[in-house]
């Protein structure tokens, strides 16, 4: 990774921190987030091109306000405080931030009154998102007001290459704010474009083989996106080396432990063993109602099946995880809420700690959408690039109640016919997830001239950016009608279908 400039964001909190990465990201340019606690030293060592200093929920004079080291201020490098970012330009460098009641928040209207980098090939006039409670009232020593709003008489400001943003460029509400960062990356910090899905590969291949030497890897594979890259990716670095495993614990969808072995076992030639444990964890799941009792008992029978599976194929001295990005930021806490603090990336899928492996975690600078790009460009198929996230749980948290084989062969046809006219219908790749869910719950009908008492299936199909808030999609009816007709008519054992109208919050995209 030594080629690529970069570009550090220092973190206070604000939820959109993230999306400044990507959008620099999207410029090929890495950038990388830290917590605003980091020392000089430790920014010294990573060498950044420049330094961009997030919004943030907090008011820089409030007693636990996120603080930075101030003397970054003097390194020479380009700095660009947004919003917080910039209030605490303000306060360090002789300003005056104002604390306000209200938030200003929503669209304004940016006039650039003087030449500044951050605007070359702009107009004058640009349509920018606001969300900040405090602002700055009295300028900086040295800073110039470059640019201002309806409220605000400074609301970009300069000095030398330390620039200040009172609004969000990174988000879609400032229509022209990625060419603001391109200008700050590319113009001020003169970064060189080369974080690409190619020369990510290039160098992640060749780090895992000075990594891993002559040793073996193993890796859980899922058939999910992340395990998939993982393993194309490790794969195309070490080949033999890389042993992948695959737990079929008797919850996957239809033709699913199937289209794995058919991509990574005959398409790839990579080495894969299946595990067919199914009946272990249905037995381990007979009569069991609670949703909690179901994931824990998955959970820890998950474990033991991949322990034996690993003592089974010999001495591996790394694991392999599809970690990413999002999972390794330590993301800064304002409300103190310990949980947002690190999240225990090392122990995915609670592997145990006793296993003594090494971890290979080769996808753990990218974002989601990266990953898709890095899989593409290795030639997975778009279906496995592209799939919706299935919970690790798999049917058993949409198979409501207990758990039966006719149970789950009900859901597995009812949820291929779902999935299949979703993608036939271009809805697919639209939604964020869209399946089939059986209710424990029978209702009459009539077929023929008989009369039925048979299962319920519901249909939960949501859009989402990322799965912390959902709303039902809004599918034509027509295709509405379709799913339905067939599920009923084609699957013995359905007689009714509902559709799950419900946002997360209050529910949750799974049922279970
Ligand atoms: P909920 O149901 O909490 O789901 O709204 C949010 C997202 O997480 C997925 N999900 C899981 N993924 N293991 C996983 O790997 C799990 O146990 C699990 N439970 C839920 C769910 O599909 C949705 O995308």
């Amino acid at each position: 990774m030594e080629s690529s400039d970069r570009i550090l964001i220092l973190d206070f909190g604000s939820q959109y921190t993230q999306v400044i990465a990507r959008r620099i990201r999207e410029l090929n340019i890495f950038s990388e987030i830290v917590a605003h606690t980091i020392t000089l030293e430790q920014v010294l060592a990573i060498k950044p091109k420049g330094i961009i200093l997030s919004g943030g929920p907090a008011s820089v004079y409030a007693p636990q306000a996120p603080q930075v080291d101030p003397k970054i201020f003097s390194l020479g490098l380009p700095i660009l405080g947004i919003c917080y970012g910039m209030q605490l330009i303000g306060k360090h460098l002789g300003g005056k931030v104002q604390k306000s009641e209200r938030r200003e928040y929503g669209r304004g209207q940016l006039s650039v009154k003087t030449t500044c980098p951050l605007f070359t090939g702009l107009p004058n006039k640009l349509d920018i998102w606001n969300s900040h409670g405090d602002k700055l009232i009295t300028l900086p020593k040295g800073f110039k007001a470059v640019a201002t709003t309806e409220n605000s008489p400074y609301a970009v400001i300069q000095k030398g290459n330390i620039f200040g943003m009172q609004f969000h460029p990174e988000v879609a509400h400032t229509p022209r704010g990625k060419e603001m960062l391109h200008n700050f990356v590319l113009r001020i910090c003169k970064c060189k474009p080369s974080w690409t899905t190619e020369s990510y590969i290039d160098r992640t291949i060749a780090d895992i083989r000075r990594e891993v030497g002559k040793d073996q890897v193993i890796l859980g594979l899922s058939g999910g996106v992340d395990s998939s890259v993982a393993a194309a990716l490790i794969h195309r670095a070490i080949g033999k080396q890389l042993i992948c495993i695959l737990v079929d614990n008797g919850l996957m969808r239809s033709n699913e432990v199937e289209s794995v072995k058919a991509i990574f076992g005959r398409g790839l030639g990579l080495q894969l063993r299946v595990i067919d444990a199914s009946e272990r964890f249905l037995k381990k799941l007979q009569n069991v109602t609670d949703p909690e009792k179901k994931r824990k008992i998955i959970g820890t029978e998950f474990v033991r099946v991949f322990e034996e599976a690993t003592k089974s194929v010999g001495a591996a001295k790394f694991l392999a995880q599809g970690t990413l990005y999002p999972d390794i930021i330590e993301s800064v806490s304002i409300d103190g809420n310990p949980a947002a603090l690190i999240k225990s990336h090392h122990n995915v899928g609670g592997l145990p700690k006793r296993m003594k492996f090494k971890l290979l975690e080769p996808l753990k600078q990218l974002f989601k959408d990266e990953v898709r790009l890095v899989g593409e460009a290795l030639g997975l198929p778009k279906e496995m690039v592209w799939r919706q996230p299935f919970p690790g749980p798999g049917l058993a948290v949409r198979c409501l109640g207990s758990i039966t084989q006719d149970k789950l062969r009900i859901l597995r046809e009812a949820d291929a016919i779902v999935v299949d006219e979703m993608k036939k219908s271009g809805w697919y790749y639209k939604v964020w997830q869209s399946f089939a869910v059986l209710l424990p719950v029978r209702s009459v009908g009539v077929m023929g001239d008989e009369r039925t008492y048979d299962f319920t299936i519901a249909l939960r199909s949501v859009d989402s950016q990322d799965a912390m808030t959902a709303d039902w999609s809004r599918l034509p009816h027509d295709l509405l009608a379709k799913i339905s007709t067939r599920v009923i008519n084609e699957v013995q054992g359905v007689n009714r279908m509902v559709l799950d109208i419900s946002s997360k919050p209050p529910a949750t995209i799974e049922w279970e």
